[in-house]
């Protein structure tokens, strides 16, 4: 940190000061992180934002501070002036970067007491999520919860200087606004002076930011709040952070490339190296090799097709799959697997939905011990060891079924079987995503990404083969960001209205605004918005996104702090012309 500016609180940064001070008179100013009470001398840890140091109090030499140090208690707030001397041989305390120094004091301020906090803010131990979220600002005190803040703080101050000097305008969109179909649940505000009516909290700035480009602002981007009602888990909150971007006159190769070199600029800046380009990969290849969109490819374990090397099996299970269109896939599990494991592993992939689990241990000549291996021959199964890269003792999972069924189930296996991957990251790009895809629940079409997004292909045919001019980047098994080139054609957009099953009068009334804007000459436009909490989690190397946010929500999408959400006064609904249907859940 840069040296403070002094006053009458500090002169110094507590946790800065090194052998090079020692002989300077200074003050600093922190909490009582410590206290030890030896009888005749006095030690106090004093911690402040920037660390510890160690704080010692002579009866004899400054009787007054003493005295005043006699009475502190942990978490007091104090300033203490004197000088900094070298510590004795003995007492240096490595660990500390103050450890080697410490401070004689001569005047000791208390400027606040602290009453006995809830838990220790010395302590690192672990303590109850919902007691740290209640006592936020206690919890922000400590050191982990510090250097989360400052990361983030440095990864959002980089985004922001590369996108400075590339002509980006940081632009503010409305708060209030209507529904955005970002495919969540929206947060509804209702409106006092239109009875009866509602503002949406927005789930992403997309259409503010296609109107900025509709608008000739050319480059934007904003560092922005989101809202979405959706089922919350380690790395989804309702309200979240987007580094929004969106261009005009671009095609998927100047966002991409402009990415990169963000991605670059920024985990640069909190000394993470990274390899440019960024792979991209088809969709399609994604999910057959990995069994998800979002995969961590640390964990190595890829799936492949193993269909035509079974053609003519006589195995029910591998035929029936193949002969109605479905595939028969399998990877080369890696770890110990007990007979008791892999049955465990059967009733997930049946769970899962498949029909079974087939396993497999490769053994000395190749054969195998499986179920199933009397059913297959001895080509078939040397062909698949060998296409899975097995060797002998390896251990097979396959599973034959509908393709998606067959992705999903394999992709969660790989997952279960996985060990924590050691280091580095992983990033790259997916791209050639499908426009669409049917909703299980009532069989129409869905955007896979969002329905501004270009769609290419024979637009007179099938929409379930429409591709889209999407692109996500995943980083470490999470999705990190997406965006897309846009529909800057508003007879292109009603179409995917119309795909999406929206009536045409539906599309005017939600939608208008967005049709008209296209009908007064739209720039071919694009952008991306990277998840700024789940970028910075995972450059912390924390399991969930609330270690990086400083006042969180729980699971349950309530603030133990403020106690939000809470109700209202009686006065308050009469006056926006509510009333509670129901009693309070
Ligand atoms: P999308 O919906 O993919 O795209 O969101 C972009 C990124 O935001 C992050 N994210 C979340 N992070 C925390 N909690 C959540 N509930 C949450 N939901 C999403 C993810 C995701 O990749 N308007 C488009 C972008 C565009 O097309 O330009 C959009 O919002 O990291
Ligand atoms: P069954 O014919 O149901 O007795 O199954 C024979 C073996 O194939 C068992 O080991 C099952 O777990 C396995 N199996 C059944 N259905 C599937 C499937 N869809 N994919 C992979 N293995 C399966």
């Amino acid at each position: 940190m840069k040296p403070p500016r002094a006053n009458r609180y500090r002169t110094a940064w507590a946790g800065e000061l090194r052998p090079e001070h020692v002989g300077d008179k200074l003050r600093v100013a922190g909490w009582v992180h410590r206290r030890r009470d030896h009888g005749g001398l006095i030690f106090i840890d004093v911690r402040d934002r920037s660390g510890l140091l160690q704080l010692v109090f002579h009866p004899d030499r400054a009787p007054e501070a003493h005295a005043a140090a006699h009475a502190l208690r942990g978490e007091d707030v104090l300033s203490a002036g004197g000088e900094l001397v070298r510590r004795e041989e003995g007492s240096v305390n490595p660990a500390l970067a103050t450890g080697e120094v410490e401070l004689t004091v001569s005047d000791l301020t208390v400027l606040a007491d602290a009453e006995t906090p809830p838990f220790q803010v010395d302590e690192d131990g672990a303590v109850d999520e919902s007691l740290r979220l209640r006592h936020r600002y206690l919890d922000l005190r400590r050191a982990p919860m510090h250097r989360a803040l400052e990361l983030r703080h440095t990864v959002a101050q980089a985004m922001r200087a590369h996108l400075n000097e590339r002509d980006f305008l940081e632009i503010e969109t409305p708060m209030l606004t209507r529904s955005t179909p970002e495919g969540a649940r929206d947060y509804l505000v209702p409106s006092r002076l239109q009875r009866g009516s509602w503002y949406a909290l927005p789930q992403s700035p997309q259409l503010f930011k296609q109107l900025l480009m509709v608008g000739g602002c050319e480059r934007y981007y904003q560092i922005v709040r989101c809202f979405r009602d959706e089922d919350l888990r380690a790395d989804r909150q309702p309200e979240f952070t987007q580094l929004d971007i969106e261009l005009s006159f671009v095609d998927e190769e100047d966002v991409i490339g402009l990415c990169d070199g963000l991605l670059e600029a920024v985990l640069g800046a909190v000394g993470v190296d990274i390899e440019l380009p960024l792979e991209r990969l088809a969709y399609d290849d994604v999910l057959l090799r990995y069994g998800t969109d979002r995969p961590d490819r640390r964990l190595g374990m890829e799936i492949a097709e193993l269909g035509d090397l079974l053609a003519g099996t006589e195995f029910g299970v591998f035929a029936g799959a193949l002969a109605s269109g479905g595939v028969v896939r399998g990877f080369r599990a890696e770890g110990d697997f007990p007979r008791r494991r892999l049955d465990e592993l059967t009733e997930q992939a049946k769970a899962l939905g498949a029909g079974g689990l087939v396993w497999a241990q490769v053994e000395a000549g190749g054969g195998w011990r499986s179920p199933v291996a009397k059913f297959l021959t001895p080509e078939h199964m040397s062909a698949v060891a060998a296409r899975l890269g097995a060797a002998e003792g390896d251990v097979l999972l396959i599973v034959a079924d509908a393709a998606p069924t067959a992705a999903r189930v394999l992709g969660e296996l790989r997952l279960a079987v996985a060990a924590p991957p050691e280091s580095g990251h992983d990033l790259f790009w997916v791209v050639d995503f499908p426009m669409f895809e049917r909703n299980e629940a009532d069989g129409r079409w869905g955007a896979l990404h969002h329905p501004f997004t270009a769609p290419t292909g024979d637009l007179d045919g099938d929409p379930g083969a429409w591709r889209s001019r999407a692109y996500d980047i995943v980083m470490d098994g999470l999705e990190i960001g997406g965006g897309s080139i846009r529909i800057n054609h508003p007879e292109v957009q009603r179409r995917v209205f119309g795909a999406l099953g929206m009536p045409e009068a539906e599309a005017t009334e939600r939608f208008g605004f967005l049709l008209d804007a296209l009908r007064y000459g739209a720039p071919p436009h694009g952008g991306i918005a990277f998840g700024l909490d789940r970028l910075v989690a995972l450059l912390a190397g924390s399991d969930s996104i609330r270690e990086v946010i400083a006042f969180p929500k729980t699971a349950s999408g309530s603030d133990p702090l403020t106690g939000a959400p809470a109700p209202v006064d009686q006065a308050q609904l009469t006056e926006l012309g509510l009333a509670l249907r129901q009693p309070r859940a």
